[in-house]
């Protein structure tokens, strides 16, 4: 029998007795657990970074490098907040001094928390899910194709997924405009993949957070495209580091484009929309273009020796 585990601790001041104010646990990954919760009023959602303790590293290294990761997080996003990048606005952080294993609570609401950011909530999906959703649609209508016999709802379907490509190219430049400005500021993001950038939708409102889910539950697509405008917003900046040398941004372009073959096969051969968006973001753009030709090399080489 398989046992159940318990959930895991929020860090004070987020162990509220009110139950309709818990956080909402939605991503947990091995680095960080995500929650949905709210600032100072209850109509004012936030987002909640905690990150655990690693419990198989040494307890003072491991503090330091979860200090370090919550620190860099903090200042890279607070200095890309002031350049006009979009990314959401830090509201709060702890980067380790309130969560000391000896200051546990009696509820060991501490217990295991190396530290967190409260940062604004940012409304809409990941890309990852929004093209994931995407190439569903189009296969749906593919295959609508194959079984329609008459000609005119055949050129109907054969229509609509052209409209929506349109639709997605714009998508795929507004991305690589958003890690075109976020270069031109000095900081490179270190880990650009699909999932670390959101599309928040024009005119969203609040929604209800949807509980942890895979992608394989969500709804069967119908016969609308999944709606692809709205505004890149960049998030999970963990990784990021400062520089401006061009063979650290073509490594971030071609980590990006190498999330695109592996989890979007439909949509890598429109990667070019991407470079498009990125060359017209800032001026030293082309440049950084021509060196992702010679990281491109090196990857392939690499991937041939094995
Ligand atoms: N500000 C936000 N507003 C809404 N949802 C968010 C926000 N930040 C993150 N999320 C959601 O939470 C998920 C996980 O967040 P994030 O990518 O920052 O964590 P992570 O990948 O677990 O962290 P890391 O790689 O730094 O260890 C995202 O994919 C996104 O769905
Ligand atoms: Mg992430």
């Amino acid at each position: 029998m398989t046992e159940i585990q318990p959930p895991p601790s929020l860090p004070q001041p987020f162990t509220y007795c009110d139950p309709a104010k818990t956080p909402v646990l939605l991503a947990q990954g091995a680095e960080a657990r995500l929650y949905k919760t709210h600032f100072i009023d209850s109509s004012i959602p936030a987002a909640l970074k905690v990150r655990p303790l690693k419990p198989y590293r040494h307890p003072i290294l491991d503090r330091r490098l979860t200090r370090q990761r919550i620190l860099q997080e903090a200042r890279c996003m607070a200095k890309l907040v002031r350049e006009g990048v979009p990314v959401p606005g830090i509201l709060a952080a702890d980067w380790g001094q309130n969560s000391d294993s000896t200051t546990e609570g009696k509820d060991g609401s501490n217990a295991n928390n190396g530290g967190w950011l409260l940062m604004e909530w940012i409304e809409g999906e990941v890309v990852r899910r929004v093209v994931n959703d995407w190439e569903r649609w189009v296969k749906t209508q593919e295959k609508l194709d194959e079984r329609e016999t008459a000609d005119t709802d055949k050129s109907a379907s054969v229509e609509s997924v052209k409209e929506s490509e349109k639709k997605i190219c714009a998508l795929l430049k507004k991305i690589g405009g958003a890690v075109g400005l976020l270069h031109k500021t000095g900081i490179i993001h270190g880990d650009l993949t699909t999932s670390n950038l959101m599309l928040r939708p024009e005119n969203s409102v609040v929604a209800e957070p949807a509980p942890l889910e895979a992608d394989t539950n969500r709804g069967q697509p119908g016969t609308e495209p999944p709606c692809l405008s709205g505004e890149i917003i960049l998030i999970d900046f963990g990784l990021a580091g400062q520089t401006v040398q061009d063979e650290d941004r073509a490594v971030d372009l071609y980590v990006l484009e190498r999330a695109f073959a592996s989890s979007h096969p439909r949509t890598e051969g429109l990667f070019k929309e991407v470079l498009d968006g990125y060359a017209e973001s800032f001026k030293g753009a082309k440049q950084v273009l021509k060196k992702l030709e010679e990281v491109r090399m090196r990857g392939r080489k690499r991937s041939m020796i094995g």
